[in-house]
This record gives structure tokens, sequence and C-alpha cells, in this order.
């Protein structure tokens, strides 16, 4: 089932719906999506679906009338968080500000926190892919301007937003008649899905071998936020069981970035988790296919899954745009 996007709401009601501010997002950092809450989340998706009508449509959409500039410290490659965070900004009328790791050399040229108090002085926010996850907390404990993290080795929040975006477009309303599979390695993208499932009361489950499991905070928090919603989660070595049922399976890389020494190693250790025509068909009979990408044919996934489901996956990068444009926006107000 795919749901039909709703009528965009006029530009002065989502300005409206921006500056009451009713979520709670103005100034937060987002830097794990366990400091947010069920309402945070989905004021995030619910804005992100009226600016992605409105851009379908062409029609003219909320910016700024002063240009915020965003600076984006990568320590690690990205095509779809660097240019979804790009092209953010130049719809909303801002600028973007693209740090390499060489431009900066963060932690090593210069400290985290002397990078935080410089960059505060000239930019609106600050967004960050790092190694260690201590980086991007320690640029928000010393930025006095937002902080959002665009994945570190613990965490990746605002993929699981695109995520659960994805999930409700092609499979309906977020709540327990939801249900997710994550085959793979329990990693950054596991652990924010976790989160954001179990705040939301998805159903979710994962497989996983033995030795390459979610950290066991995550697993902690999501087990704490399901027995609040009632969502299930399931976690098991057995990837059959895992996808057993579900609406929607979802895979990613088996070595991320900073791991790929270990590519070896793990492709034969993960090789009974590939995401296959076999593997979906334990799923529910229209189940679809999730991939946060970049994408491994033949390792985590099938080129024949891949293909079949080429545009689920595309719409899930696609998503990136319209819901990194509404936490900006949220977290920036107008
Ligand atoms: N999914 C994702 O974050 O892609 P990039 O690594 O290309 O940014
Ligand atoms: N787990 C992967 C996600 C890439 C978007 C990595 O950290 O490299």
């Amino acid at each position: 089932m795919e749901v039909p996007l709703a009528l965009p709401l006029p530009v002065e009601q989502l300005r409206e719906l921006i500056t009451t501010d009713s979520s709670g997002w103005r100034k937060k950092n987002c830097v794990s999506l366990m400091d947010h809450s069920a309402q945070q989340i989905r004021a995030v998706l619910e804005l992100a679906s009226e600016l992605k009508a409105h851009d379908l449509q062409r029609k003219s959409s909320v910016f700024w009338d002063y240009p915020r500039t965003l600076a984006m410290l990568f320590q690690k490659s990205s095509l779809r968080t660097r240019v979804s965070f790009e092209v953010s900004m130049a719809h909303l009328r801002g600028h973007a500000i693209y740090l390499s790791p060489d431009d900066v050399g963060l932690g090593i040229r210069e400290s985290v926190e002397d990078v935080a108090h410089g960059l505060s002085r000239w930019v609106d926010a600050i967004t960050a892919r790092v190694y260690h996850h201590s980086m991007v907390t320690g640029l928000a404990t010393h930025a006095s301007v937002p902080v959002i993290n665009a994945l570190s080795d613990q965490e990746h929040p605002i993929q699981a937003f695109a995520d659960l975006l994805t999930l409700q477009e092609h499979c309906g309303p977020l709540g327990n008649s939801r249900s997710i599979a994550y085959v793979g390695d329990g990693n950054n993208v596991l652990h924010a899905l976790l989160i954001g499932c179990t705040k939301l009361g998805v159903n979710i489950s994962a497989a996983y071998p033995t030795g390459y499991e979610p950290a066991a905070e995550y697993v902690q928090a999501a087990l704490s936020e399901a027995e609040r919603t009632g969502a299930t989660v399931r976690l098991t070595n057995d990837p059959v069981e895992a996808v057993r049922g579900a609406e929607a399976v979802y895979t990613d890389v088996w070595a991320s970035m900073g791991q790929e020494h270990e590519k070896e190693e793990r492709a034969a250790i993960f090789a009974p988790y590939q995401l296959n025509a076999n593997l979906l068909s334990h799923a529910a009979p229209s189940a679809i296919a999730m991939h946060c990408l970049p994408a491994h044919r033949e390792e985590e996934i099938s080129s024949e899954v891949m293909a079949g489901h080429n545009n689920t996956i595309f719409d899930q990068a696609e998503n990136r745009l319209h819901t990194q444009k509404a936490l900006l926006l949220l977290i920036l107000g107008l």
C-alpha cells in the first residue's frame, strides 16, 4: 500500500506550524533520538510530509527572510547527507558550508571545544559526521548553536527520520500495526531505527550474528520505550525469524565507514544475513525492502532485491531532503 500524499497546507498555515514550535525543537541539538520525544519525531515527519507535498507540486513553500547558515563538518565520505543538507539550505534560502576533514582537522589541528566556539560565532547551526560519537556530543556541549549528528559510530538519527517517513508513506500510519525487520550489522543505523520505531510504537525485529549485536544501551532504551508504546522488539540471530511477517525489511552495509579493514572477515560472517528474494519471501507478501545506501550489491543486498525495490529505496534517499529541511526549520524557526 502506498499512502497518497496529503494536499499541502497553505503556506501561512505551514509558517504557523513552524512558528508555534509546539513540539519544542527550537534551538535543540539532534545528537541522539534517545533525547527526543515521540511528539518531536512526529513533528519532523508531519512537517516533512507537508514540505514534500509543496515540493512535488512546485508550490512556493517556506523559507527564511534572513539567510541562515549551516556548517557541515565531515570526517567521513557522504553523498546523501551532504547533498540533502546543501539542497535543504538552498531551498530554505540559507547557505551551507562544507568542511572536509582536511579543512578542519577536528580534534587534531584544533580541539573540538575550540572548533565549537569558533563556529558558534559565525553560523546558525552545525552538523557533523564523525568517527567517535564523543566528538558530536563534545561539539554539542561547547557550541552555542544547535548541533545535528550527521552520523557517528553510534547513531545515525537523521537517517531514521527518512526511514520512518518512507515506512509511513509505503505501509501506512506509524504505530502498533506497523512492523519492520532489520538484518545485518547491529550498527549506528540500527541503533537509530530501534529508538525511532519503539518511540512511535512501531514493531521492530532485528537479526545479526553473535558478536555484532546492537549496543546494550540502545537495546535497553528501545525495550523501555517499547514497554511504554506497546511496540514489540524481537532480537535474534536468525534472519528468517526476524523478517517473518514484516512489512518492511531493512539492511545496511556489513562494514561501516572506519571498518573497511574488516570487510572480508565480515563478508563471511554476514553471508546468511543477505537481503535476497529467499529471505524476503518470509516477510509479508507485499513487503518493501529498505536500505539507507550506499548499497553493495551481492553483499548485504542481492542485485535482484535492489532492482525490484529501487523505487522505495530511492524514496528513502529522497526523504532525507524533506525530513532534514523540516528538522532545520523546527530547530532554527523562521
Ligand atoms: N545514508 C547516508 O547517510 O548516505 P551518505 O553516507 O552518502 O551520506
Ligand atoms: N553504517 C553505515 C551507514 C552509512 C550511511 C556507516 O556508518 O558507514
